[in-house]
Order: C-alpha cells, then sequence, then structure tokens
C-alpha cells in the first residue's frame, strides 16, 4: 500500500512511521523543506521516545521516506493522509487552512482514484467540507475521517498498540471501507479494533474523548481543593473511586492543571462547535474554567507562605515540559507560573530534562535555565515540581535540605507526599494531599 501523509508534526510523524513498521510503504510530506531536510538527514523536529529508532529502521528498510514536494507525493500514493496542524482561533474554532490547502492539493494532483483521510483533529462538518474541496477532481476521491488518539511521550506505543481505531466511512463507501481495513490489519491481529462509523461520529468522537478526559482531571483538582478544606486526602480520595471499575483508575491524578497542545484546544473547539449549533456545553465549559484557575493554584500556594510577596525571592522549578517525556511546553502549567512569578518580580531559575530549548526560546535570559536540577534548586527559597519527570521521583532530600536557603518545596504533581517530608525538616505542600 502506498501512503502520504502530509504533516511532519507529532501525528503525521509518528503515524508515518508507524504505517511504515506495518509495511506499508510511506512518503511523509510538508512543504517545509527545511524540517524535511532536518528528517532527511535523520534530525528529529521533535523529542518522542523510540521515535528516532522507528524512523531510521524504516527509511534504512526502504519502507519509509520524506519528501518536501507535496504534489508528487500526493500523486504517488493511494492513500493520502492530512496530518497537519488545525491551531486554535482566537474565537475557540480550529483554523482548517492548513487542511483545506492539502484537500486542493489532493483534487489537483491525485492521479488515480484514492482515499483521502483526516488524521488532524477537526471539528465536525470537517469531512463533507474536504469532500466538497474534491468534488470535481478527475478521479474519484473517497474521504474519510480517522483521528488519531496518540499521547505525547508515549506516542509510538499508542500508535502500533492502540485501544482502538476510530474510521468514520460513508457507509456504502466500499472502497475506502477496503483500503482501510487493509491498512490497520496489521494492528488488529490479535483483535479487531476498529470501530467503524460514519464520519461526523468519528470526528466528534475525537473532541469528546480528549473533553472526558480533561474534565475527569478537572473534577479531580477542584475535588483536590475541596480536600485540602475538610481535612481529606486527594490520593486516598483517588483510589477509593478509581478502584470502581466503572470509573477506573487513569486520568483522575490532580495537579497543576492540564497543558499540551490537545487538552485546551479541543475542550475549546468543542464548546464553540456547541455554540455555533444554538447549544451551551456547560460540562465542557466548567471544564476549562476550573483548569484556568488550577492553573493559577502554584502561585497562590507560593505568594501563601511568601506573605503575599515573591519579589526578589530565588525560586526553583523543576519540569517545564506539560508533562513527562517531551519536550512540549505548549499550554505548560509552568509558563503560568513561571509568568506570574517573573510579573511579581521574582528570580526564577529552571530545570527540565528535555525542555530547555523550548523554555529559552520564550523566555531568553528572563529566566535562569539549569542543566542540573540541584544546581536549580541551590540556594532557592522554594521548590516547586511542576513535571513529573522519573528523575524527580527519588531525589537527594537532604542535599536539597542543606543547599536551599529555605527548605520549602512546593509538589505540583503530589510524587513525594508519601515521604513525610515535615520530619526532615522541610515545609512541604502537595496538591489535595496532607503533608
Ligand atoms: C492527549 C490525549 O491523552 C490523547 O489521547 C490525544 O490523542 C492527544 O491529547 C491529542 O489530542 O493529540 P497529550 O496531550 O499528549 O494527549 O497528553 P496527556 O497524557 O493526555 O496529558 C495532558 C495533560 O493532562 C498533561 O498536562 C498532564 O500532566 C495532565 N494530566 C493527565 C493530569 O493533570 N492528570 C492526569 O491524571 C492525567
Amino acid at each position: 500500500m502506498k501512503v502520504c501523509m502530509v504533516g511532519t508534526g507529532y501525528v503525521g510523524l509518528v503515524s508515518g512511521a508507524g504505517f511504515a513498521e506495518t509495511g506499508a510503504t510511506v512518503v511523509c510530506a510538508d512543504i517545509d523543506a527545511t524540517k524535511i531536510a532536518k528528517l532527511r538527514a535523520g534530525e528529529m523536529p521533535i523529542f518522542e521516545p523510540g521515535l528516532d529508532e522507528l524512523v531510521a529502521r524504516n527509511v534504512a528498510e526502504g519502507r519509509l521516506a520524506f519528501s518536501d514536494d507535496v504534489p508528487t507525493s500526493i500523486a504517488n500514493a493511494q492513500v493520502i493522509f492530512i496530518g497537519v496542524g488545525t491551531p486554535m482561533r482566537p474565537d475557540g474554532g480550529a483554523d482548517l487552512s492548513a487542511v483545506d490547502a492539502v484537500a486542493l492539493a489532493v483534487a489537483q494532483h491525485a492521479t488515480r482514484e484514492c482515499v483521502l483521510v483526516c488524521k488532524s483533529t477537526v471539528p465536525v462538518g470537517t469531512n463533507v467540507r474536504v469532500k466538497r474541496l474534491v468534488r470535481e477532481a478527475p478521479h474519484a476521491v473517497h474521504v474519510v475521517s480517522n483521528p488519531e488518539f496518540l499521547k505525547e511521550g508515549d506516542a509510538v506505543n499508542d500508535f502500533l498498540r492502540p485501544d482502538r481505531i476510530v474510521v468514520g466511512v460513508d457507509p456504502e463507501d466500499q472502497f475506502a471501507r477496503d483500503v482501510m481495513a487493509r491498512l490497520y490489519h496489521p494492528l488488529c491481529l490479535d483483535r479487531d479494533r476498529i470501530v467503524w462509523m460514519d464520519p461526523a461520529s468519528a470526528e466528534l468522537t475525537k473532541y469528546v474523548a480528549n473533553t472526558m478526559l480533561a474534565m475527569r482531571i478537572s473534577f479531580m483538582n477542584e475535588i483536590a481543593a475541596l480536600c485540602e478544606k475538610v481535612g481529606a486526602d486527594v490520593h486516598q480520595v483517588r483510589l477509593g473511586v478509581g478502584t470502581d471499575a466503572r470509573i477506573g483508575p487513569k486520568f483522575l491524578y490532580a495537579g497543576p492543571g492540564y497543558g499540551g497542545s490537545c487538552f485546551p484546544k479541543d475542550v475549546n473547539a468543542l464548546v464553540h462547535t456547541g455554540r455555533e449549533h444554538g447549544l451551551e456545553l456547560d460540562l465542557a465549559v466548567a471544564t476549562e474554567l476550573v483548569n484556568q484557575r488550577q492553573k493559577g493554584v502554584l502561585f497562590r500556594k507560593l505568594r501563601h507562605h511568601f506573605e503575599g510577596d515573591v519579589r526578589g525571592r530565588r525560586v526553583a522549578l523543576w519540569g517545564i515540559a506539560f508533562k513527562p517525556r517531551t519536550d512540549d511546553i505548549r499550554d505548560s502549567a509552568a509558563l503560568t507560573l513561571i509568568d506570574a512569578l517573573l510579573a511579581d518580580g521574582a528570580h526564577v531559575v529552571a530545570h527540565d530534562p528535555e525542555g530547555l530549548d523550548n523554555a529559552r526560546a520564550r523566555y531568553g535570559d528572563r529566566v535562569e535555565l539549569a542543566t542540573d536540577p540541584y544546581a536549580a534548586a541551590k540556594d532557592a527559597e522554594a521548590l516547586v515540581l511542576v513535571t513529573e519527570w522519573g528523575q524527580y521521583r527519588n531525589p537527594d532530600f537532604e542535599r536539597l535540605r542543606t543547599t536551599m536557603r529555605r527548605p520549602l518545596l512546593l509538589d505540583g504533581r503530589n510524587i513525594w507526599s508519601t515521604y513525610q517530608l515535615g520530619q526532615m525538616g522541610f515545609t512541604y505542600e502537595g496538591i489535595g494531599v496532607r503533608a
């Protein structure tokens, strides 16, 4: 099967390399010639565990190639995936200009009957919009919606071992159905994972999944605040509710608010779609509202410890990325905290295993960036854990206590809540947990 993946961001690059791994012949195409040149030289544009190996192996074995010639890549393919970005517009809706551009390129350059698959996260109605754009093409173009559910940091595994594969295809379109079934067959050897549905339902499923996950997090963040008021412990409440099989244990961790390029954008986009159709999706609205408030929680706690004045204080952050195992800092709670600290005149020194380059690009020298976590904490009056990287889980607390100016630990992910740090001489505070 000859596949063309247009767009080499998270979704495009991981899925393109993933399809190559299953035996398809894949060209990942992008209009960004610099990015393609780097990919050809084996340089990954993102940090994602396992991706370089996956790409290198499939390139070496001749199944994966990169091209900045999008028209030719489309002309040679039987299946073309749209894996381009759909950034949020100021009104909360999705900017579909890159999606439109691919659809028009397919209409113009396809050389045979082909399947055009939308993998980018797109609002309901995009499938119809794309169909309209390819209607006049000289060859039949079958339009399919196939949202991607991979998580940054675990993307390769998510692609190759998905819980399910959602494929939205018109019921009468047997051609598209056969192509999609063949393409995904290697990922369904132990059991059929494809959930077939109509395109609008597939498009909506993506937003509903992300919003529901975000909703669980926001609810637990609200409950964490309540725990602090009533003397309960959100860690124990999580275990208590998460062991109900109907609820399940995942995505119930209180923290500094969800970030990344997906949850905030997708919750807003779902709300926007509702409003376009005269519906106010109150739960989705509240999910985002609670998250906005939660992103200020670490700063509020810090300020409280400094009697409302952080000016001139040296504050250390561990973790800038929005989650571990990624260098992505987009919409990270760390940014909200850093911005608030800088605005109030604090001195911020931060460490992150992978996110320092992105932090430097955003802050320049307004934030001191440390390549060693202990160097960041040295002489600090507070250490704030923002991202739960593995290397922060069991640090040398003795070293921290003796080198920090003031032994104040603010644990945004509750990873140290069981260490009884109070007995070691620390002032410790988590999110909804007892010290
Ligand atoms: C999310 C979804 O999990 C993927 O299924 C989806 O494909 C992806 O968005 C997307 O739409 O492309 P991702 O944003 O990479 O994936 O990361 P998550 O692991 O979902 O984490 C999102 C945020 O929620 C992070 O800031 C994380 O720290 C936070 N989180 C997660 C919590 O605060 N508590 C939890 O219990 C879980």
